[in-house]
């Protein structure tokens, strides 16, 4: 058998919840208010999950979608890669769970657990298996749940809280048919020494006994998100900003050959301040933060399904993907359309 040179995404899907919950809604339980949240992130409003559904159910609507387009059945899925760091429960991880509930059999399933990045580093995943023939059809699976951990307590909390929304996106990796088409490049970065400037400290395994009585929410703010934004802020600025600039310098591009940037959501200001940089229009960044916030490792196939239902992308077209997040771990994909 042959080995494919590239691979392609060959279909996708989303899955958003019901539920919309604007700003003004966040105002009634959070110490903010819409004009706040809309002048320094643009976000307008984000969905949260009904609590009967997981990151598993919105993970397998998102699923079944994009491997129907992709024009296979499940049972042709060899390996399944999810992305979240909001899993069901904490373990088996989601890849079994999904694995199990859309009856598949694949012969591998595993999560990858790195955030707002987790999307892309499972992309980059897939392709090495694609690549040298350890799977054919790899199912690539972003599904996040956050409206479950958030610090609903008054002004504690609420620059993190006002940020995040609950989501699912999904793509199915498999075989380019040609050499010019599918993922060109990628690049992958991690900067642990910033593990603690965005986290969730607990529980922690390095408590004894893990889960402690007197360490509980909501009076304890130790099992929710905590973030220096500013520090963050600055670093995602440049992350996403070098990283695109050395992808599309190794595919032997220039920056200004990119029809489309698919950039992580976490703050619009963020993209807007990489698309300044790397001087491109408007029309050339495509965002969705005004209607979910971030959703971290569901935002890539999120905003592709979007972005391609829109007609925004078309064949030949040079797409970048950009994220960056927790850990730091942060990277970029250029991708021929
Ligand atoms: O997903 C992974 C990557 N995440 C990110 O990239 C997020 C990066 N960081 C950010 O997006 C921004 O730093 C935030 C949106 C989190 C915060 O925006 P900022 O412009 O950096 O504000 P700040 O933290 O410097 O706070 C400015 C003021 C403070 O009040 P004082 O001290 O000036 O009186 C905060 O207490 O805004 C206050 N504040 C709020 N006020 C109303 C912080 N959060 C809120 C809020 N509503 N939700």
């Amino acid at each position: 058998m042959s080995l494919p040179k590239r691979s392609r995404v060959l279909g996708w899907g989303a899955s958003v919840p019901d539920l919309i919950v604007t700003n003004d809604d966040l105002s009634e339980v959070v110490e903010t208010s819409d004009a706040w949240i809309q002048k320094r992130t643009g976000i307008k409003e984000r969905r949260y999950v009904d609590h009967a559904d997981g990151s598993v159910v919105m993970g397998a609507k998102a699923a079944a979608d994009a491997i129907e387009m992709a024009g296979l059945e499940p049972s042709d899925v060899d390996a399944i890669i999810c992305c979240t760091l909001s899993p069901d429960i904490d373990f088996p991880g989601n890849a079994s769970l999904l694995h199990d509930r859309l009856g598949i059999s694949p012969r591998i399933a595993f999560d990858v657990r790195n955030q707002c990045s987790g999307f892309l580093y499972a992309l980059a995943t897939a392709d090495q298996f694609v690549r040298t023939g350890g799977a054919r059809h790899v199912l690539v699976v972003g599904s996040e749940v956050h409206s479950t951990g958030l610090d609903f307590n008054g002004a504690r909390g609420r620059d993190v809280t006002v940020l995040f929304g609950d989501g699912a996106g999904a793509t199915v990796v498999g075989p380019s048919p040609d050499d010019e088409h599918g993922l060109l490049s990628f690049k992958l970065h991690a900067e642990g020494a910033y593990a603690d400037k965005l986290a969730v400290f607990g529980p922690s395994g390095r408590d004894k006994p893990r889960i402690k009585p007197e360490r509980m929410p909501p009076e304890d703010p130790y099992f929710y998100p905590t973030m220096e934004g500013r520090f963050v802020f600055k670093h995602a600025v440049e992350g996403m900003t070098s990283v695109i600039r050395a992808v599309v310098d190794e595919a032997g591009f220039q920056v200004s050959d990119i029809d489309m940037v698919l950039p992580h959501q976490a703050n619009l200001r963020i993209n807007q301040f990489v698309a300044l940089q790397l001087e491109l229009e408007e029309r050339q960044v495509s965002n969705n933060i005004e209607r979910y916030g971030n959703t971290t490792a569901a935002t890539l196939p999120l905003l592709l399904t979007e972005t391609a239902a829109a007609g925004r992308v078309s064949r030949g077209d040079l797409v970048c993907f950009a994220a960056f997040g927790a850990g730091f771990t942060w990277g970029a994909a250029l991708y021929r359309w």
